[in-house]
């Protein structure tokens, strides 16, 4: 029998495991080396930090970079992903996208994708950024369909893909050879398998209200049916709810559930409230990091919303308070107004809004939400289903329209006048209405942008598009409610 050579064995052995080391630090340096991002400065942090949903839900950044190159007839124009209404400020990225590199590059949304907008005096004027505000430009079911669309296009293929990397970016042999045979495909498979899930009930047609979804538009996204059925898992029901987004600027946390958030005030903690919107980003329990969510949340109480930045008639403003005091607006909508941040009964007799968006929130939704996390860090137990809409702040009012929890009125003067709300307007443009409050939405050329999908025609015969109800101060004279519109621009 020949001797074995321990020698020998001993280097085999001693090769195999060495290369066993190298290729699972090569694995783990090319797939899962999380560098975590971090800005110094609380808006940055803001603007393009990460809240650990990259890793759920990010697309590889230079394919990402790359989509609107490779699709552009699958967007309403030009300009790449500032078309659907992105923010741009000089870096690559618009402001909230962050790239987090697990292993590659992942770019992914944070809390500023939704609540960050542009105001400009006129069209074509310069854009003033508001950080914290209500994103009335973004169409986030328009990004999502071109993400799925151009997915699904045959362009995109290994060779399409890596071409339009091309453009702009160096790739190594090696990592050419990754993002052909595993991430490219991958990420294809993984946006087709969304889009199907997705479809199952974005498009569905509701029997029981004889109609589909609407189309969430600019400025407007379905905060919780996603939830509901992805993330809690309940079964897809036929229930609407569409919202417009809210400012998260002067947000006061809650003693001892004093204040309600969300349209509907499902929740009465703001620690809750900001946990669980990361969740809804695509953040997951594992992957949930406390610290950088705790930031935001002190960001958004710090936050200052925006001054009116025109002239304001300060005689006329000081009779719109008189107007707002004893129209009784100031019980509901002052900060330490008795109603104020409560759930006002939608069957309230001046109230009685569009009822989809708060029949969305059920209260087997309520449950499965406080079930959701029990026995981790972040146990949920304020979720709850209500039967009104919150009486909502005001701040920063002149920057956050339209108006109501699903955006349906489109300037302050038709909010007091509902006899003379449109049936039909435009959204998306940001530019501001000085005279009646909010942003122009029925610019001349507002029918053809909306053709092209820069802007959404909005139609309030659709269900959950109601734009009935809050008729405070519908009863005020002219002269009153243009005094109550000037009081309300410096809120
Ligand atoms: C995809 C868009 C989107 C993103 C991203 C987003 N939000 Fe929101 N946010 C909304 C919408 C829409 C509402 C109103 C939803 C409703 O109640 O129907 C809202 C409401 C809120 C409210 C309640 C405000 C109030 O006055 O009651 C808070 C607080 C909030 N968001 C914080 C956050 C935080 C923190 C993040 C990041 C972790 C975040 N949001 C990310 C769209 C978004
Ligand atoms: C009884 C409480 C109550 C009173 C009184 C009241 N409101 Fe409201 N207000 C609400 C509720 C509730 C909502 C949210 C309704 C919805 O979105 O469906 C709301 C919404 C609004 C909004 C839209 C906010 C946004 O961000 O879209 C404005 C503006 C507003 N109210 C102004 C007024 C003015 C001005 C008055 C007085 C003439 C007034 N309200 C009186 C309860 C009240």
């Amino acid at each position: 029998m020949r001797k074995i050579n321990r020698k020998a064995v001993r280097r085999v052995l001693g090769g195999i495991l060495l290369l066993g080391g190298i290729t699972g630090f090569f694995v783990w340096y090319k797939f899962f080396r999380d560098v975590r991002v971090n800005y110094a400065d609380d808006d940055e942090n803001f603007k393009y930090g990460s809240i650990a949903n990259e890793g759920n839900t990010g697309i590889p950044y230079l394919i990402w970079k790359a989509l609107p190159e490779l699709c552009p007839q699958h967007l309403p124009g030009p300009g790449g992903y500032a078309s659907l209404g992105m923010v741009y400020e000089g870096r690559e990225a618009p402001i909230g996208i962050s790239v987090r590199t697990i292993g590659f590059p992942r770019a992914a949304i944070n809390c500023a994708f939704c609540h960050v907008s542009t105001v400009r005096d006129e069209q074509g004027g310069a854009p003033h950024i508001l950080l914290g505000a209500t994103s009335g430009q973004l169409d986030v079911q328009g990004y999502t369909r071109f993400l799925w669309a151009c997915a699904g296009d045959p362009r995109f293929t290994p060779d399409g893909v890596v071409e339009a990397i091309r453009r702009t970016e160096q790739l190594s042999w090696v990592d050419e050879q990754l993002y052909r045979h595993l991430i490219i495909p991958q990420t294809r498979k993984a946006l087709l398998q969304q889009r199907d899930q997705w479809m199952t009930w974005l498009d569905a047609y509701l029997p029981s209200v004889g109609h589909r979804r609407p189309r969430w538009g600019r400025g407007r996204i379905e905060p919780f049916n996603p939830v509901k059925f992805h993330m809690l898992r309940l079964p897809i029901d036929e229930t609407i709810g569409v919202a417009d987004m809210q400012p998260i600027w002067e947000m006061t946390p809650s003693v001892q559930g004093n204040y309600s958030y969300h349209w509907d005030g499902l929740n009465d903690s703001l620690r809750e409230v900001a946990d669980s919107s990361a969740l809804g980003d695509g953040t997951t329990l594992r992957s949930f990091e406390s610290d950088q969510i705790r930031r935001i949340e002190r960001w958004m109480t710090r936050a200052a919303a925006p001054q009116y930045p025109y002239a304001v008639n300060r005689a006329l403003a000081d009779e719109g308070r008189r107007v707002y005091v004893s129209a009784g607006c100031a019980e509901c909508h002052d900060v330490g107004g008795t109603r104020y941040r409560t759930v006002i009964p939608v069957d309230e007799k001046e109230l009685r809004t569009d009822r989809f968006r708060v029949q969305m929130w059920t209260p087997e939704a309520a449950d499965a939400y406080n079930r959701y996390a029990e026995g981790t860090k972040l146990d949920f137990n304020r979720f709850r289903s209500t039967t009104g809409y919150l009486s909502t702040p005001l701040h920063g009012l002149w920057a956050t329209g339209p108006y109501l929890h699903n955006g349906s009125v489109p300037t302050l003067w038709h909010l007091l006048t509902p006899a003379e709300r449109p049936q039909v307007f435009y959204r998306g443009l940001d530019v501001v209405d000085r005279k009646r409050g909010g942003f122009v939405h029925d610019a001349p050329d507002a029918p053809e942008l909306a053709r092209k999908g820069l802007l959404f025609r909005y139609d309030t015969r659709e269900p959950g598009n109601g734009n009935q109800g809050h008729t405070y101060g519908a009863g005020l004279s002219r002269d009153d409610k243009m005094a109550l519109i000037e009081y309300l621009k410096t809120l």
